[in-house]
């Protein structure tokens, strides 16, 4: 996907000089998080080529939508009349440690637990916001997105059929940034509600949620959730469980949003 950017018909304008700089805080954290898409996704794309060039050519495709969702939010953040900023403490710690791994079934899990993270941001701020131009920018990104999650769970499972003995450490690894992420609310909500408006205790409920719901029907990739983090979010073993309709991380799930025109934020 690379079709050009309606730029804003008229100035991006917002109520307060707060809530604009809370917007300028909320898309520098989406330009930080495609930048980082971009380089693992061409990474692995180069390590697959040599067992599987199809499958390296997804993610070099993938790697480009990053690409250009990073461009859209370089435009977008001078609309908002700012532009890229130094990334925090927090943020910088976590990009840090995730650009040194090296191997694949480490990246692909943390890319999968990053883009559910992502699409459920937009997809509650786009609940909340009410701005036309931050609104279409939200929803390019809430459609691409959740046609990334589903994708990072193929990528998965491929890496995981060429490796099986991963399982116990990628089951550790899940844990591990299931925990760290459901704080990330603590460090992100003093700098972007006055934007997206929604609640600590919202979010950091609704990323346990996904979280804890990625693999809940992907049995084949047996990792389950930490369940005293669930019930201290009030989260039932019920929740997790899926209502009808395909799985938002099955293949069929990707193959409805092959044509973006037709999906429906
Ligand atoms: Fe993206
Ligand atoms: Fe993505």
């Amino acid at each position: 996907m690379s079709e050009p950017y309606p730029a804003a018909a008229e100035p991006v304008t917002f109520a307060s000089d707060e809530e604009r700089r809370a917007a300028l805080n909320f898309f520098n954290a989406a330009f930080r998080a495609e930048e980082s898409g971009i380089h693992q996704a061409h990474e692995l794309a180069h390590v697959v080529a040599s067992w599987d060039p199809e499958l390296a050519e997804v993610l070099r495709l993938y790697g480009d939508e990053e690409g250009w969702h990073r461009s859209l939010l370089t435009e977008f953040l001078g609309e908002l009349g700012g532009q890229v900023q130094p990334m925090g403490r927090v943020t910088r710690t976590f990009y840090r440690i995730y650009a040194r791994a090296k191997r694949l079934d480490t990246i692909v899990l943390t890319n999968l637990m990053f883009e559910t993270i992502g699409s459920t941001t937009y997809r509650l701020a786009l609940g909340n916001v009410s701005q036309p131009a931050a609104r279409r920018m939200l929803t390019i990104l809430t459609r691409d997105e959740a046609f990334h999650v589903p994708l990072n769970v193929h990528f998965l499972r491929r890496v995981l059929a060429r490796d099986p003995g991963a399982r116990p450490r990628l089951r550790r690894l899940y844990w591990l940034l299931f925990s760290s992420l459901v704080l990330l609310p603590l460090a992100s909500r003093p700098k972007a509600f006055a934007f997206d408006r929604i609640e600590r205790h919202t979010l950091m409920r609704a990323y346990a949620l996904e979280l804890g719901r990625l693999f809940a029907r992907e049995h084949d990739l047996d990792l389950a959730p930490p369940s005293l983090l669930l019930r201290l979010f009030g989260i039932s073993p019920a929740e997790l469980r899926p209502g009808s309709g395909p799985s938002p991380t099955s293949v069929e799930a990707a193959e409805r949003a092959i044509d973006r025109a037709d999906v429906v934020v």
